[in-house]
């Protein structure tokens, strides 16, 4: 069976060490193992990280990325997602996408199975998830505080897509996960369903002060994610007191590094003095998505069995 990867848990924690083995490994002890094949990469939205980071970590494999903007294709208004799936799996060896809807994915990834085309189908984010992000997160926790099992993280903010991913990745790996966000944006009671069944221990307040308390991370996402826009305004009164700022890091262990997956927006879910300050990891973290996306599509290549 195909090894897709549209959430993190899609791989068993030992896999996922596996990874993220992979991705600590230098360049040049990796084999070439994309030789001449494609990879493609569509994006529904816009990116920064994500498109940069899998194209070089295509290339340095040894593969060819193709990044495939939302107008070329048009899934499901130029042709089904299904057709676009079938149509890539033609050329490339993995297809990547960053889309509006997790159902597309698992619809692509569905029309591939159902054909018998060895084709894996990797999230690059979706309104439910961002595992290739949680991925290069438990990258730059493990280079920080080293073995992960026993660690704590906190969330400050919207219990969405980059928190589920993250909180599951925690959880696999044995990181407690301390959630603080206004009622409206908590986790989901499925996700805590799921989380308990990966093991994790959560747990969940609308005090950001409470949360931090005993965090060996603390993390943070926008609170107005992509598609949300019409919802900023009352989204920024929502989240009022949630910012991590330099009096929240006070109530933190003073060993505590700060992370978000970007883009930041200064003044609203973080402080710029947080942000910029020097428990802040973040651009670790940015350059751990090539890294880690490394690692994955390695893995990838090894369970597929592609040689170079
Ligand atoms: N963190 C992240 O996914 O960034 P981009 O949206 O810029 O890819
Ligand atoms: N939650 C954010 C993450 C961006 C990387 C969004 O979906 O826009």
């Amino acid at each position: 069976m195909t090894r897709h990867f549209l959430e993190i848990d899609d791989l068993a924690p030992d896999e996922l060490r596996g990874v993220l083995d992979l991705a600590s490994l230098p360049v040049a002890e990796l084999p070439p193992v994309l030789d001449r094949r494609g990879v493609a990469l569509v994006f529904e939205k816009p990116s920064a990280r994500t498109r940069s980071s899998s194209e070089l970590a295509v290339a340095a494999l040894g593969g060819h990325p193709v990044t495939i903007g939302a107008v070329e294709v048009g899934i499901d208004t130029r042709e089904t997602a299904e057709d676009v799936a079938r149509t890539l799996a033609c050329y490339h060896a993995v297809l990547c996408a960053r889309v509006l809807r997790h159902e597309t994915l698992v619809r692509m990834a569905g029309a591939l199975d159902t054909a018998g085309i060895a084709v894996p189908v990797v999230n690059l984010l979706s309104d439910q998830s961002h595992p290739c992000q949680a991925l290069a997160d438990l990258l730059t926790l493990r280079q920080e505080l080293g073995e992960l099992a026993g660690r704590t993280v906190a969330y400050i903010g919207d219990a969405n897509n980059v928190w589920r991913s993250l909180a599951f990745g925690c959880a696999m790996a044995g990181v407690a996960v301390r959630t603080a966000s206004p009622a409206e944006h908590a986790p989901a009671p499925d996700d805590m369903v799921r989380l308990r069944q990966l093991g994790g221990t959560v747990h969940v307040t609308v005090d950001p002060v409470e949360a931090v308390a005993g965090a060996d991370a603390i993390y943070t996402d926008v609170w107005t994610s992509m598609g949300q826009e019409n919802e900023a305004a009352a989204r920024r009164r929502a989240f009022a007191g949630f910012t991590v700022d330099e009096d929240l890091l006070r109530s933190a262990p003073s060993h505590a590094v700060v992370l978000h997956c970007l883009p930041a927006h200064r003044g609203e879910e973080i402080s710029a003095a947080v942000l910029d300050g020097t428990q802040s990891r973040v651009w670790r973290q940015a350059a751990n998505r090539m890294h880690a996306m490394r690692g994955l599509l390695a893995w990838l290549a090894a369970v597929e069995g592609w040689s170079p």
